[in-house]
């Protein structure tokens, strides 16, 4: 590995759900290894992630996956400079496997520790894609817990614009696969099926009145329509329900994104979390081009949860000398830096 004197390696370490993750990223943008241990077989067999088997695997490879990372990238710990953890939004005993880990390296190592809000690392995965983006633009944000249309006004600041007053996106994707009997995580499956359907069902906006988003009502509607026909002996195309329901998902979306991306006058919209890997998603973000705007769509293996976004986001904040210290803990419900509860 080639380091200058003026190069900075921060090692990420991820935890908050069910991928332990560790990643060295050269300067914020330059990916030297991405381990990404998923737990996804284990969950599967019960519909969805059960938190005390995510911790208890966390714990089981957490060391292993690091040291993976530090091999992988060709460095050991004295070449790196700083070690970024995420502390929240997730499972606690998920986030705490991570965190009590990194606070373990840090003062073993004498590392500055560098606490990292998972939501901001999801929207870094494009800094990494995009080596020469620089705020501001405006952000769709699609993950299992989070949905929302934000301004990255620069690499710390940020203003939520619409989010979901209920359920987030990625949750709604997994609760329509799990009664369309698909494998968890439902969301690709989901994807998937979509494109073998046509659009057929009518569901209601999930853009509410005050410019928001519900999701909770689209996913019960969903379930209504299978169930009522399952009552009544009559048959439904799988494929149709998928198609219906991905549009819907997504449509409100894009079209909530494109009314704040007209009145900011900002010529950049990018895509972070999970749902960002939706190919209808990509496909329909394609139409910002046709208005001279600059879409940005972070590589897929960066769409989900991995490391080296929060090593990303822990570059900026080394930058900016924002350290934590050991007494560092996990935030289960950690917010983007701005977001104010929806009243
Ligand atoms: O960002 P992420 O990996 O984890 C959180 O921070 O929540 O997002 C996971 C979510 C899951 O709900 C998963 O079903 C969804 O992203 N997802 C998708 C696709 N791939 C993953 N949803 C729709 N289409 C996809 N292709
Ligand atoms: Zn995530």
């Amino acid at each position: 590995m080639q380091k200058n004197n003026q190069d900075i390696l921060i090692l990420g370490i991820e935890s908050s759900c069910d991928e332990t993750a560790a990643s060295v990223v050269k300067n914020g943008r330059e990916v030297l290894s991405n381990v990404v241990f998923s737990q996804i077989d284990i969950h599967k067999l019960y519909g969805g992630v059960v938190p005390e088997i995510a911790s208890r695997n966390h714990i089981q490879v957490v060391d292993e996956v690091v040291k993976l990372a530090l091999d992988e990238a060709g460095v050991t710990l004295s070449d790196i400079n700083a070690i970024a953890v995420t502390y929240g939004a997730g499972l606690v005993g998920a986030l705490l496997v991570g965190v009590s880990f990194a606070k373990g390296l840090a003062q073993a190592s004498g590392l500055p520790l560098i606490a990292v809000n998972h939501i901001e690392g999801h929207i870094c995965a494009n800094y990494i894609t995009y080596p020469d983006l620089q705020p501001p633009y405006m952000c769709l944000l699609t993950s299992g817990g989070h949905t929302a249309v934000v301004k990255v006004e620069d690499f710390d600041k940020y203003t939520v614009l619409a989010s979901t007053v209920d359920d987030a996106v990625g949750e709604a994707f997994d609760k329509v696969a799990r009664v369309l009997k698909l494998p968890y995580p439902g969301g690709p499956h989901v994807d998937k099926l979509a494109k073998t359907g046509s659009p057929n069902y009518k569901f209601h906006s999930v853009v509410i009145s005050n410019g928001n988003f519900s999701y909770s009502g689209l996913k019960t509607a969903v379930i209504n329509t299978v169930h009522n026909a399952v009552q009544k002996g009559e048959t439904i195309n799988p494929a149709d329900i998928a198609c219906s329901f991905n549009h819907c998902a997504i449509d409100g979306l894009i079209d909530t994104l494109k009314l704040h991306t007209q009145k900011s006058g900002l010529n950049t919209v990018a895509v972070a979390g999970g749902v960002g890997a939706n190919s209808y998603l990509r496909e329909r973000m394609k139409e910002f081009e046709l208005d001279g705007i600059r879409v940005c769509l972070p590589q897929l293996n960066l769409c989900g949860d991995n490391a080296a976004m929060i090593a990303s986001r822990g570059y900026f904040m080394y930058l900016n000398g924002e350290f934590g210290d050991l007494s560092l803990n996990a935030c289960p419900t950690l917010k983007l830096r701005g977001e104010k509860p929806h009243s």
